[in-house]
């Protein structure tokens, strides 16, 4: 049995206080991480495992968080699959060529990660000596359907009138798409609990973008054979964060995981009802409430403590990623505040 909070919540024991990180803790809104980032871009930083390590653990030594989670993106595999991509400054990734045939399908590739990704693998290794068991690592990956809307549209997108195009106009090759990209995380993903990461993030990020019938019917299993293929169950916990689909909370929970992550368009406690008291919850602070004033922080994080109610199995996060331009302080009062309160509780 692991002694971290974070794990532990993860599989609903009992804990002191709740934990708490924050999706994407590493990033542009820290002095640190510029300091790397005026030396190289964005995949050379990725792909370089001894500064993909360094810019992990900058949150974890400024912040005071619960866990570490790997610096990298969720498109890296999908330039292992063959596409190729550029992260544009201030304009979000680029995908050339964007699939949309079945001849586009056919050419991806299913890449063996300890050949294409070395690099990711390496980066685990030296987070998991640097952190030498104080701190647990997040290992992850995008979840099918976000990662097939970034490869179908070219890039992000508001509409995902191509992706649903696909997906109505041909299913078949939609399915296709979806199949070799489950296969290619299921791979991703043992390779990093191989490599040594303690627990397992899937980012359905743009996901809430679908009626949860067309959510049935194209997505939920390719989601739940990925999550069913992992290796370390019951030891490895996977957290399933599901991005703006309050509306179908209750089935996109039966996609799988220990953990169900969610935003902050609900209220935690009505979405933990909608996802069972069987699986853990994370979230759910707006964050843009990392740009008020200290009270009003500390107001919302109590709320969110005071809604989970002191059950066993929550962990505090924003409810999407933190922005670029947030006070690292008003961040550091987010994470006492967790603590603090929390622990009175
Ligand atoms: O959480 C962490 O600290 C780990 C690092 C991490 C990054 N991206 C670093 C990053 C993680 C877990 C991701 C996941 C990711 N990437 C998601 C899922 C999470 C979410 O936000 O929904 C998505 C959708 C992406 C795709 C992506 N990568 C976008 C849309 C962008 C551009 C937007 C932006 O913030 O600039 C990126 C680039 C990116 N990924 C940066 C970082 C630190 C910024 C790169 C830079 O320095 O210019």
């Amino acid at each position: 049995m692991s002694d971290h909070l974070f794990i532990r919540a993860c599989f609903r024991e009992p804990v002191e206080r709740t934990p708490v990180w924050l999706m994407r803790q590493a990033g542009r809104y820290m002095a640190e991480y510029h300091e790397f980032r005026e030396k190289y871009t964005f995949l050379e930083m990725c792909k370089k495992p001894k500064v993909a390590a360094e810019i992990t653990l900058q949150p974890v030594r400024a912040l005071g968080v619960d866990a570490a989670i790997l610096f990298s993106d969720i498109l890296v595999p999908v330039e292992a699959m063959g596409m190729k991509v550029d992260f544009m400054e201030n304009l979000g990734p680029k995908l050339h060529k964007p699939v949309r045939t079945p001849e586009d399908v056919e050419a991806l590739e299913i890449p063996e990660p300890e050949e294409k990704m070395p690099f990711v693998l390496e980066a685990i290794k030296l987070i998991k000596e640097k952190l030498s068991g104080e701190l647990p690592l997040i290992g992850f990956s995008g979840a099918p359907f976000t990662l097939a809307s970034y490869m179908i549209e070219g890039g992000g997108s508001r509409d995902f009138r191509y992706t649903k195009e696909m997906m109505f106009s041909q299913p078949e090759t939609f399915a296709f798409l979806m199949k070799k990209i489950g296969r290619t995380v299921v791979k991703y993903l043992n390779a990093q609990i191989k490599a040594g990461v303690d627990a397992i993030q899937i980012f359905d990020s743009w996901v809430g973008c679908l009626a949860p019938e067309d959510y049935s019917e194209h997505v939920i299993n390719h989601t739940s054979e990925i999550i069913s293929g992992l290796n370390g169950k019951g030891e490895v916990p996977v957290i399933q964060f599901v991005n703006q689909a309050s509306t179908f909370l209750e089935l996109a929970s039966k996609a799988g995981g220990d953990v169900i992550g969610i935003d902050w368009r609900i209220t935690l406690d009505e979405a933990w009802k909608k996802i069972g008291y069987d699986k853990s919850i994370q979230g759910n602070l707006d964050p843009v409430v990392l740009f008020a004033p200290q009270y009003m922080i500390e107001s919302k994080v109590r709320g969110i403590l005071e809604q989970a109610g002191g059950r066993d199995g929550h962990i505090f996060n924003l409810g999407h990623g933190v922005h670029r331009d947030t006070p690292v302080e008003n961040v550091k009062i987010m994470v006492k505040t967790v603590k603090e309160f929390s622990k009175r509780m």
